[in-house]
């Protein structure tokens, strides 16, 4: 391995966020319910009982976070609207006090030097969409293309870098098929018209937004998760086969003009978890508009699976890893650390897919945080984690990977979902008592990477 690892020259250095898990002031100037309000207040559903208030407070403290992004040196800053802020029936008036803060963040980012790539959905549905039905119901689709405009209307002047879904596998599975994440459903048929109407959805975006000025660089942020066999046996191969089907193929085939994987459209069926209306929910032209063009693909990795034919997860009704690895190759999200994953998905979408450009809009590791006296944080776990992927991130770029850039998640510890405020993500510390940020020693180290644009 070479001593120093240099990036290519206007690679792009960011970090991620998204407005549920760091915004709070979740009831001023006229936001309403998201569905993640809704799904925190009912008790058990969120591990340590919190809610994404006050999270970080960052509606009220975002200057301070953009100096620390200035500080650090980020190109980019990728952070989410909060949907239910701007329209907050969903659709129909708007409220100017929402954009208002988008605004003035944007602003403040631009002043410093940084790019604003701006994600239209990162799972906080309104609430009173989700009363009709939410992402189940085709007229979400609509909703969303209103939203988009509004806010590509208002910004449109200075944001030019737009995702329109975030993980679109977690909002159809884990919030519709698995219920851990809002809003709490169960059921297969809900959770795949959710998947169709998002991907939908995110077609009717692209237009839309393209309307309002053909410059703008759009793309989508999946998760993906590269699976291998346990074994080589047969079986253990088809459930692999099947895993990345419905995790990766399921999102990225459509979006690229091949329609949903016909291998689990089948395993769909034979398994009664396609929903029956199928046919008529995915009508003509639906195909055509998922696969509007886009100028990039995000991809958000975190981890690798291990699949095994004979063990099914309960929750999803198919194979899952079980694969244990030792503490030491976990996060604190359970999660296993297999960097090479990263270099393998990247490489994969190139070859299978050719996008024209490609982002790591996620990556980036929870552990247990020791904060000293003075609040300093020695993270040299999260460093080793960060390094051994942009080392793999360089190896797929020095394979013809078009990867531009990485944004690592996240800028600073925040609101995980149903896990609560106990995972730390962050490059920053955030005391929630007293809402000081600190810089980790993550984030100082990850300053140099920036300064030099390479890897020691
Ligand atoms: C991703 C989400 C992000 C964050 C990280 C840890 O799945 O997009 O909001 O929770 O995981």
């Amino acid at each position: 391995m070479p001593a120093r690892c240099e990036f290519p020259h206007g690679f792009l250095w960011g970090a991620a966020t998204s407005a549920y898990q760091i915004e709070g002031a979740t009831t001023v100037d006229g936001r309403t319910e998201s569905v993640w309000d809704h799904f925190c207040s009912t008790p058990g559903n969120v591990h340590d009982g919190s809610s994404g208030e006050p999270a970080c407070d960052h509606y009220r403290r975002f200057r301070e976070d953009v100096a620390l992004m200035r500080d650090m040196g980020l190109h980019a800053y990728r952070f989410s609207i909060s949907w239910n802020r701007v329209l907050p029936q969903g659709r129909g008036a708007v409220n100017q006090k929402g954009l208002e803060f988008y605004d003035r963040l944007v602003d403040a980012l631009l002043e410093a030097g940084i790019q604003p790539f701006a994600t239209l959905f990162h799972w906080d549905l309104p609430q009173s969409l989700q009363q009709q039905g939410g992402w189940v119901a085709r007229s979400s689709v609509d909703a969303f293309v209103e939203y988009v405009g509004v806010v590509g209307h208002r910004l449109g002047d200075r944001v030019k870098n737009w995702i329109t879904h975030n993980e679109p596998w977690c909002v159809s599975i884990l919030g519709n098929q698995v219920g851990r994440h809002a809003p709490g459903v169960r059921h297969w048929h809900s959770a795949l018209a959710t998947s169709h109407h998002l991907m939908l959805s995110h077609g009717a975006a692209v237009r839309a937004l393209r309307s309002i000025d053909s410059a703008f660089q759009i793309g989508i942020a999946l998760n993906l998760v590269p699976a291998v066999p346990a074994s080589p046996s047969e079986a253990d191969r088809d459930a692999t086969r099947h895993f990345d089907g419905h995790f990766n193929r399921w999102f990225l085939d459509p979006i690229h003009g091949r329609g949903y994987p016909q291998d689990i459209l089948r395993d769909y069926e034979t398994d009664g978890r396609l929903p029956p209306n199928w046919q008529s929910l995915v009508r003509d032209g639906d195909l055509l508009l998922i696969a509007e063009p886009t100028d990039f693909v995000g991809i958000n990795y975190y981890r690798r699976e291990v699949i095994r034919s004979d063990k099914l997860s309960e929750e999803l009704n198919a194979p899952r890893t079980v694969h244990l690895p030792s503490d030491d190759q976990k996060t604190t999200m359970g999660w296993e650390i297999h960097s090479d994953g990263m270099f393998d998905i990247l490489h994969r979408v190139h070859l299978d897919y050719a996008p024209r450009c490609v982002y790591v809009t996620e990556n980036g590791a929870s552990f247990d945080d020791v904060p000293d006296a003075q609040g300093l944080v020695a993270d040299v776990d999260r460093i080793r984690y960060v390094r051994d992927h942009l080392l793999a991130a360089q190896q797929a770029i020095a394979a013809g990977v078009p990867l531009r850039g990485y944004f690592l998640w996240s800028l600073m510890d925040n609101f995980e979902w149903e896990r609560g405020y106990s995972p730390r993500f962050g490059i920053v510390r955030v005391d929630y008592a007293t809402q000081k940020r600190t810089l980790k020693q993550s984030a100082r180290w990850y300053r140099e990477v920036i300064r030099e644009n390479s890897v020691d």
